[in-house]
């Protein structure tokens, strides 16, 4: 199977491209380079002896968009190009909605053009907004919080939409938990252009004293320890759903929305504390009030993903820590 890789240069996208290479595919990537490198390629290359086929393409640039689509005949598309900055998104919506909504739209386009039928996307578990209830099923009711969030919920609609009119169409989306760690080389790891916003890259920044101490958003919440609880995935146990998650794709029509997380939930100081542990580290931090927006409790029911795609995640949180950890001391 050829699989383009939308956004393949990205953290989950390179991790999944790892993947796809060793187990047979053949893969191209293509990517703007607005939150990833270019040298990502050889690094892949590295680890799997393949080299993907790259373009440096904006999904929103038709003239690119149809050199990528031309290049060869694929048998599925995995979509993880986006900004996916939350408070960046409150901030300038509209380079939101049109990056990420106009540049579906472009993407699918190109997909009918081109006779591509199946498509893997990025959605997330922002898309559940504050649960009710704990663990989260598919079925749970949807509601978001910002313009980040409600691009992935419109991307969702767009999809099924696009699945009820066209027979030949063949949708999952992926509801991504919150994936951490990297690849146990450290070779590829999470790699922001930006400022991060997330617990782990916050972590590892506060240890490097790049911060000056973590700050740890209410501690009265009604959990273990009082801190916000979430469901932290390896983001190698995620791209190996994606490869399950093709097999489903590309056997099925229709469209379906599956959680991908390991449906164990973990306190903030759960995580911080087995980072400490794993890495024999200190975590400088301090306790604040409680983040607007910030659900006390966040994790998956994950039998769907394991009737539909046979997966279940193996990784667990010293993994993650010890992982994430080498991958930010071998990439700077
Ligand atoms: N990391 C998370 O915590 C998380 C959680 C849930 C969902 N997601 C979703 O998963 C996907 C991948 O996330 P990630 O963490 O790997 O992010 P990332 O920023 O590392 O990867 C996204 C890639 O898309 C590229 N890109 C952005 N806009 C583009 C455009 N117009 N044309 C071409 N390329 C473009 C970026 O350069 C980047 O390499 C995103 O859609 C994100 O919203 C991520």
């Amino acid at each position: 199977m050829h699989i383009l890789v939308s956004g393949g240069t990205g953290f989950i996208g390179s991790h999944t491209v790892v993947e796809l290479l060793n187990n047979g595919c053949d893969v191209t990537v293509f990517d703007n380079l607005s939150n990833s490198k270019a040298t990502v390629i050889d690094k892949i290359e590295k680890l799997t002896g393949k080299r993907p086929a790259f373009f440096k393409c904006d999904m929103n640039n038709k003239a690119g968009m149809n050199r990528v689509f031309s290049s060869a005949h694929f048998d599925a598309v995995i979509h993880f190009a986006g900004y996916k900055a939350v408070g960046e998104s409150v901030e300038k919506p509209l380079m939101y909605y049109e990056n990420n909504i106009c540049g579906t739209l472009v993407l699918l386009d190109m997909m009918k053009k081109y006779g591509v039928e199946n498509l893997i996307f990025s959605s997330s578990a922002t898309v559940y907004g504050i649960p009710e209830k704990c663990p989260v099923t598919e079925s749970s009711p949807l509601s978001t919080l910002n313009p980040y969030g409600r691009t992935k919920l419109m991307i969702e609609d767009i999809l099924r939409d696009v699945a009820s009119a066209d027979k030949t169409f063949s949708t999952v989306l992926l509801r991504y938990f919150n994936p951490v760690g990297c690849h146990p080389s450290g070779l590829i790891s999470e790699d922001p252009n930006g400022i991060p916003n997330n617990l782990m890259p916050r972590i590892i920044q506060a240890v490097r004293g790049q911060i000056p101490e973590l700050t740890v958003f209410g501690d009265d919440y009604d959990t273990r320890d009082g801190t916000c609880i979430r469901d932290y995935i390896h983001v190698v146990d995620l791209a190996k759903g994606h490869v399950a998650a093709l097999d489903y794709v590309t056997s099925h029509k229709g469209s379906v929305a599956i959680n991908l997380g390991t449906g164990n939930g973990c306190t903030v100081l759960e995580l911080l504390k087995s980072f400490e542990r794993v890495n024999n580290l200190k975590v400088p931090y301090s306790i604040a009030g409680r983040r607007e927006g910030d659900s006390p409790a966040v994790y998956a029911d994950t039998s769907l993903a394991k009737e539909l795609l046979g997966w279940t995640a193996g990784l667990g949180l010293d993994d993650m820590c010890r992982d994430a950890w080498k991958g930010a001391c071998m990439n700077g």
